[in-house]
């Protein structure tokens, strides 16, 4: 037990050194040359990953030794017969070389292992964090497939890179140059005809290596283009199964399976054709060092221990010859993956921090727009594959304007004051919202809050005044209590999760699961309707206690009895602060101080509940409807009865 503890309690601590290293800034590493960048990653590494250089290079001159010390024992020894005597210690020395080769091996897996797992740790635990601060704008272009395989399949492909081909050019490099450096010092022209196939060998490597790039990239994207599309297929299983196009999907999915199988065998067929060349060009290295080397042994130009020595030694200049081209293909993989990551990395982070106004104490909530106009940025061009052919083919590039939605946006909110907004869908109540809490931020006009330009407060902490049940609400697989809980973003007790709850007019409904408060959301637990998930939306959002609330049609499912009571718990928690409320019933809006009436992107009549009914107008119309609608209802139900 005692020593479970100890574990964990290491374990903690080992997470929190790990931790740490998050500092580290990875965008700032980026260079860009890829290998330049891919060696600034490094950093913190370096020294772990040059010892296991160094022991490469001591296995490497044990092993080499070796061959040396068989060289001496069949010139010297045999051939003299006087030291015969010395055999066991010759037998201790071959032991001991061994076990020096063998101790390095060890020491080299295991700081070759440390160097990739660590650097990929830091890797994924950045791009994690990365991923969740890059802006709404970022997020809207980029599928979730796309980032998840660059999260993943990307960063693995750099992980094998660090332990496996950045080693790999090391051991190259010590092992051949050893043996290269012994074999012509003992005979410089056998030396010589060790490499003789090596300029053919790099050129062949050089051919493949640009082409496996391009293959691979393609086989990544399509990797990509296949989880997005398993990724979308899942969460939209609900739909595919209603509307029955599990056929349409299965097909839609077998051919994008066929094209990464298509992809996946190109970059296959690439590798096959590699190896059986440098195969055949390998062994005809070895032989011509072989026979040229038994011929010269037999004309007595070199001993017999000589050229044993030599056709040990020339397996360790083949050897890394024919690994130098895999290295060079595989480089181009682990090069292609690095800029996939990197591609992300680069995006620029939405700036949370900085802000000239102060945010000590709470806000009053006085809200005013004045002439704002806003668009959404248009899908950037890096994106599509499109895009890519036309750069390839260097055709001009498509313009994409941005799609303005907003215009000319003016009303002025008082600290507790309730607005209201009505329109058709598509209007822009959301997007006035999003520009609120700025989620994107505004091209013309001022928005004002208490007075002070809303760019002028850090993002992060005015959105912790801002309260958001958002008109599609996610709620997370964890249990009813930590979903209400996440809102606060501090320990909170039961009593107020409860208390929100009730105010939210979820407690009740809670309480009938077996589990209450502990009943687990998602995919392991219960599936909630539309309307138990928009209660514990508000819940959350009400136990974040904002001075400014935004209910985006936060009651759209759930039954007008409800909504009026989740209301009237509002008047209570909300005075003083103040609501924004979209919904598209007039009995929802019409208790607003200042109800917005929308259409296209503006604002086309704006005023109170009173008001606006005297006037011809679409709220009018859409009062007369509702209300008639009400009447034909009250009147199909009388006369039923
Ligand atoms: N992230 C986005 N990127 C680009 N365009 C967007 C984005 N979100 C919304 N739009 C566009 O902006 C316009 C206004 O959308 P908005 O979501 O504000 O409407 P809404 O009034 O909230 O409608 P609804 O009642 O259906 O929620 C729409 O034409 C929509 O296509
Ligand atoms: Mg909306």
């Amino acid at each position: 037990m005692a020593q479970n503890t100890l574990r964990l309690e290491s374990m903690t601590h080992k997470r929190e050194q790990h931790a740490q290293r998050l500092t580290f800034d990875l965008k700032k590493a980026l260079a860009k040359n890829r290998l330049v960048g891919i060696w600034r990653m490094m950093a913190g590494y370096r020294l772990l990953y040059l010892g296991a250089l160094v022991s490469i290079t001591i296995g490497a001159l044990a092993r080499t030794a070796t061959y040396m010390l068989i060289r001496y024992i069949v010139d010297e020894v045999f051939t003299t017969g006087l030291q015969l005597g010395r055999l066991p210690l010759f037998a201790a020395a071959f032991v001991g070389m061994a076990a020096v080769e063998g101790l390095f091996a060890y020491l080299r897996g295991d700081w070759a292992a440390r160097t990739a797992e660590g650097i990929t740790l830091r890797l994924r635990n950045y791009l994690y964090d990365h991923i969740q601060r890059l802006s709404f704008n970022y997020h809207d272009h980029v599928k979730t497939g796309e980032l998840i395989q660059r999260a993943t399949s990307d960063v693995d492909a750099l992980r094998r890179f660090y332990a496996d081909q950045a080693l790999g050019i090391g051991r190259i490099v010590a092992l051949f140059s050893v043996n290269f450096i012994t074999l012509l010092n003992m005979n410089a022209r056998l030396g010589w005809l060790a490499i003789v196939v090596m300029p053919i060998v790099i050129v062949m490597s050089y051919f493949f290596f640009g082409r496996v790039s391009k293959a691979y990239e393609a086989y990544q994207e399509q990797e990509a283009t296949l989880s997005t599309t398993l990724q979308e297929n899942l969460s939209g299983v609900r739909v595919v199964k209603a509307f029955a196009r599990q056929q349409y999907e299965m097909d839609k999915f077998e051919r994008e399976n066929w094209e990464k199988y298509r992809r996946g065998k190109k970059l296959l067929i690439m590798h096959s054709l590699y190896w059986p060349i440098s195969d055949i060009l390998c062994s005809a290295q070895t032989l011509i060092v072989l026979v040229t080397g038994g011929l010269m042994a037999i004309r007595g130009e070199i001993t017999v221990g000589t050229y044993l020595a030599v056709s040990g030694m020339i397996v360790w200049i083949v050897w890394p010859l024919r690994n130098l081209g895999r290295l060079i293909v595989d480089v181009s993989t682990g090069l292609v993956s690095y800029r996939r990551v990197a591609d992300v990395i680069t995006q620029d982070r939405e700036d949370i921090t900085s802000g000239t106004a102060v945010l000590d104490q709470p806000l009053r909530g006085e809200v005013s727009f004045q002439n704002v106009d806003f668009a959404y940025e248009p899908a950037p061009l890096w994106d599509s594959e499109e895009i890519k052919k036309l750069k390839e083919k260097k055709e001009p590039l498509p313009e994409s304007k941005p799609q303005a939605v907003l215009h000319n946006i003016t009303f002025r909110a008082e600290p507790g004051q309730i607005v209201a907004l009505l329109g058709s869908t598509g209007s822009g109540k959301t997007s006035i919202i999003n520009l609120l809490c700025r989620f994107y931020d505004y091209s013309g006009g001022n928005i004002k809050l208490d007075g002070l330009e809303l760019r002028e407060y850090a993002r992060g902490p005015l959105r912790q005044q801002i309260g958001i049940v958002e008109q599609e609400p996610f709620l997370f697989s964890r249990t009813i209590r930590e979903n209400i809980a996440y809102g606060a973003g501090r320990p909170v007790t039961q009593d107020e999760i409860e208390a929100a709850a009730q105010a939210a007019q979820a407690h009740d409904f809670i309480l009938t699961f077996p589990e209450g408060y502990d009943t687990l959301v998602g995919e392991k637990g219960v599936t909630l309707s539309g309307g138990q998930r928009q209660r514990i939306a508000v819940a959350r959002t009400l136990l974040r206690d904002p001075r400014i609330l935004i209910l985006d049609d936060a009651t759209s499912s759930v039954d007008t009895e409800t909504e009026m009571l989740i209301q009237a718990a509002l008047d209570n928690l909300m005075l003083g602060r103040t609501t924004f409320i979209i919904a598209h019933r007039i009995q929802s809006v019409m208790r607003a101080n200042v109800i917005l009436v929308l259409d296209k992107g503006r604002i086309i009549q704006q005023g109170t509940h009173a008001e606006l009914v005297e006037q011809d107008g679409l709220y009018r119309e859409i009062y007369d409807l509702q209300a008639r609608v009400e009447e034909d209802v009250a009147q199909e139900v009388a006369g039923a009865a």
